[in-house]
Parts: structure tokens; sequence; C-alpha cells
């Protein structure tokens, strides 16, 4: 592994965004952009309006609702996270078959049930299977359940608190359900539906705009520790991101504006491949972006979601100008090995055990558990969001920036100098950002992606940065290692320093990967 050291001008002078139609690159030119600029942190901090008080309890009650006892959770297969990671396959479809039981309380509980309670600190706190920005938990899970053994046709809240389902409302009908979900065949009905919704007043009062994007962010943790436990368990888990987000909302009785779905994943058993199938996957895939612009009026956070929405009225989406981001390009190649390392924890031991922790020691990782990293993480990559690392300390791996080639599996060296002084900085000097053997930064092609897709790739972009985040803490914790995200980057110098120019290529979202003090 030979590293040459050159100057970051160097790259910097490589870096090129070439722009082609309107030339609108400026900074304000771009209403589509705004979003992302407006829950960007400066020098001072998120911007926007802060609430003075904390927002209450992470929890929701329904004393009238009927109460359902889920099983108590079993442990899952012993399979690892990059055994799981390599074995989930989007189903075509779904079978008549039900969803079992204790399968579904099984995955409630490995997306984002109580993992550890916390009583030194009144009132006791309830730690997640996922993190969340400050342990302030802004999402929620609900189910839809169509075909679920032992369990009523209905919606239903995950009161995290008891293990239990609240019965909060009755299930739309099939034809509503195909509307609401763009479900283009009845194969694609599933016999459950988990929506992951946020609070947004419960970051907002802490985060202001930037609250928006962690609760995207969190949404992804979420959403991946429910897709990699559902292929442990053999369910089949796919995700639905062209919902109709006011007729959903109102399906489980949310507002839409303090409250509202980021995610849906349809769960069940699998349907029969077919070609048929494999085309109209493709389709959904790209999505259909239709969101609404301008004249929206309440707190920031709320309004971000509302301009991504997307309805079933025909209005045209509004995307950005055409523009094409060049990525900084590479110094050197590095080949990682293919093989996993031996993993000491299974994919749900890592769920129950992962804690970010506080503090990382700065000793060297391996080569070989670097590969791992990536092999675990590799599958989710592509959709509009790039692994780049900062390599503080990896045994045969000079200091510097990275970026992952997933296809080739490879990294692309960008530049070699020691980078961990100026990333702490960017980092409001939070001392993990230096100590950690490694930083994880995703990188969104958020212009491209919004250009492509409307607005609403905006939630998609932001949502997967979370999956990977999420991929990452588990692949730490099944080596032994920790991770801990630190989204609280500052993002002109960090994007400057990684030779990105903020909007059409920016750091989305960043978690550190080490060996726990
Ligand atoms: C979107 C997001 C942003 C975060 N940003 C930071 C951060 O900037 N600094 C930090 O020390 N921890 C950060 N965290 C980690 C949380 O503080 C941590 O997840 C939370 O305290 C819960 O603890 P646990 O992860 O051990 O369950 C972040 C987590 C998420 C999901």
């Amino acid at each position: 592994m030979k590293t040459t050291r050159r100057g970051f001008f160097r790259v910097l002078a490589g870096t090129t965004v070439l722009l082609t139609g309107a030339g609108c690159f400026g900074r304000d030119a771009d209403p589509a952009l705004h979003i992302h600029r407006a829950t960007g942190n400066r020098t001072f901090g998120p911007v926007g309006d802060h609430a003075r008080r904390p927002f209450g309890e992470p929890f929701k009650d329904y004393p009238d609702a009927e109460s359902v006892k889920l099983d108590p959770v079993t442990e899952l297969a012993d399979i690892g996270v990059a055994s799981a990671s390599i074995a989930y396959r989007l189903p075509p479809g779904f079978s008549q078959a039900s969803l079992g039981f204790a399968d579904l309380g099984a995955l409630l509980f490995y997306a984002n049930g109580v993992t550890e309670r916390r009583d030194d600190v009144s009132p006791p706190k309830l730690l997640r299977a996922a993190p969340s920005a400050g342990a302030l938990y802004a999402s929620e899970l609900y189910v839809i359940a169509r075909n679920v053994a032992e369990l009523d046709r209905g919606v239903y809240y995950y009161d995290v608190r008891s293990h239990t389902l609240a019965r909060v409302a009755d299930a739309p009908s099939d034809g509503a359900l195909a509307d609401i979900f763009d479900l283009a065949s009845p194969e694609l009905h599933a016999p459950a539906y988990v929506a992951v919704s946020s609070v947004f007043d419960r970051y907002q009062w802490k985060y202001a705009n930037r609250g928006y994007r962690y609760a995207l962010v969190d949404t992804g943790h979420i959403g991946e520790n429910l897709r990699l436990a559902s292929t442990v368990l053999q369910v089949r888990e796919r995700p639905l991101r062209a919902f109709a987000d006011d007729s959903l909302n109102r399906a489980l009785g949310l507002d839409g504006a303090r409250e509202a779905v980021c995610a849906v994943h349809a769960l069940g058993h699998s349907a029969e491949d077919s070609p048929e199938f494999a085309q109209r996957e493709s389709l959904h895939e790209k999505g259909e972006a239709r969101g609404l612009l301008g004249g929206l009026k309440g707190r920031a956070t709320r309004r971000f979601q509302e301009s991504t929405k997307l309805h079933r009225d025909g209005v045209a989406p509004p995307r950005p100008p055409q523009s094409i981001a060049v990525a900084p390009p590479a110094l050197e190649e590095h080949k990682l090995p293919r093989a996993a390392q031996a993993l000491h924890a299974s994919l749900g031991v890592a769920i129950k055990q992962r804690r970010s922790p506080l503090e990382f020691q700065p000793t060297v990782i391996s080569y070989a558990q670097l590969a791992t990293l990536f092999i675990s993480m590799r599958d989710r990559i592509g959709h509009d969001v790039t692994p780049y690392i900062i390599v503080h300390e990896v045994e045969g791996l000079a200091r510097g920036l990275y970026r992952y080639e997933a296809l080739r599996h490879r990294l692309s060296l960008l530049d070699g100098r020691d980078l961990r002084d100026a990333f702490a900085l960017t980092c409001i000097g939070q001392e993990k950002a230096r100590t950690a053997a490694v930083a994880v930064v995703m990188v969104g092609a958020v212009g491209a992606a919004m250009a492509r897709d409307g607005r609403r790739a905006y939630r998609d972009v932001l949502v997967r940065a979370g999956e990977l985040g999420q991929r990452v803490y588990l692949a730490a914790e099944s080596m032994g290692l920790g991770a801990r995200n630190l989204a609280a980057f500052r993002d002109d110098p960090l994007n400057e320093l990684l030779g990105l120019d903020g909007e059409q290529l920016a750091v989305v979202h960043l978690t550190m990967f080490g060996q726990r003090a």
C-alpha cells in the first residue's frame, strides 16, 4: 500500500464543478437546495428558531386505545452484520402468507426498542437500539397490520416503554393503501407496513433547523436495524419511498406538521420473482417525486417536511437546474481484502449491545477491520450517498482523505495530509473527531438527486446516509470496536476540507469509528 503525500491544493485544483443549463449555481439561486443550506451549522451553531424549553418525554400516550402485549423478544440467529447485509434482497412482491406476531414484535424491538435503562438520571433514560441526536428520540414507529397472525387488522403505535402495541385506528382499505403507497399490483401489498415518523419539535427546541436533518438521519438508522433484523428473521423488507404524505399521516392520526412519517417499510414473505416484477421494481425505486413550492408557514422543520411531500395530484416537482458535480480525482488507489474478518458479535447482539462511546482511544485499527467495515456497508452504497473516510490511525494506511469505491472495493486517496486538527476544528473541536481511528463521512449528491427527483430526494439522501451510519455502528460493535455519530459538524469548512462544493456534493452525515476508550 504505497502512499504519496501531495498538497491539498492539488486536490482543490482538480475539483471542478461543471455547470450546464441556466448557470444558476448561486448561493441563493436555487430554492430546492434551500433546505440543505437552511439546515447547515454555521460558526455559532445551527440556524433557525430554538424553543425555550425541552419538548418533553419522547413517548406518546393513547390511554383509550386497546393495548396488545408483544411477545418477549428472543435472540436472533447467530448471523453477523456482514452476512446479513450480503443476504438482503429486495423482494419483488409479497405472498399471501401472514407475518408472524413474534416476528413483528422482534422487528420493532430490534429497530428501535429499549435496549438499556439508565436509572441514574431523573426521569430514567430509556436508551434505544438506534442512536438518536442528543438521545432525544424524535422517531416513533407505527404498524399498519393487514395480515399479521394473532393481530386484528388496524393501525398500531409501538410503545417502547412496555413493548406493546396500542391500536390507534382502523387500517385503510387495500384500495386506499394502494393509493397511499403507489402499489402498482396486488403482489406489492404487504401483510404489514412499519412507518417511521418524526416528532420534529423534540429536536427543533435544541437543534433549530438542523433538527430536520437529524430527524431524517435517525430515520435511516432505525430503518437499517429493521432491514437487517428482518433479513436474519427471514422476513422480507421493502422500503416504500414514494408514499403520499397527507393520506398516510391522516391514516395514522398524525397532523403531518408536528409529527409526520419520514419512511415506510413493507414487511412480509416473498412472492415468486418474475421479470415483470423486476421491471416494475426499477421504476418504483426511481420514485415519483412531486413536491410543493413556497407559501408555507410554521416552524422551519415542519416547512421542510411539507416542501418535500409527495402528492398524487400531478403537481410538477420543483427541481434545481441540471448540473454535474465532478468529485475530487484520486491520487492513488488501495485494494481492500474481500473477505470479512471473523466477528465477535452477531447482528442481534450488536444491536442490543450498541452504545455510542463517549471517548475513543487514539489507537490503530487494522487494515482488515477497515475492509470489514466496508464489506458491511457495501450493498447500501450507491444511492446518491458515497462514504469518504478520513484516516487517523489505520495500520498500513497513511493518514489522509480517501473515497471508498464500492464497485471495485477500493480506497482512492484524495489528500495525503494528516487532517486530524483541521477535521476536529470542523467538528466544533469535539475530541472524538481527533481520537477515533477513522471518520466515515457520508457525502450526498444532494444537487443531482434533487435535479433528478425533485425536493423529495432530499429526504431520501439523508435517510440513506443514516442507513449507512447504522451499518458503521453495527460493523464496529461486531468487531469489538465503537462508533459514534458526530453530526454536529460545521458544513462549510468540512465541505471545503473534503474538496466538495457543499451543494451538488455535500457532507450529509458523519460517524466516527475506532477503539472505545
Ligand atoms: C443524527 C445524530 C447526530 C449525532 N450527533 C452527535 C454529535 O455531534 N456528537 C456526539 O457526541 N454524539 C452525537 N450523536 C450520538 C448521540 O448522542 C447518541 O446516539 C445518544 O446519546 C444515544 O446514545 P447511544 O447511541 O449510546 O444509544 C448523534 C446521533 C445521531 C443519531
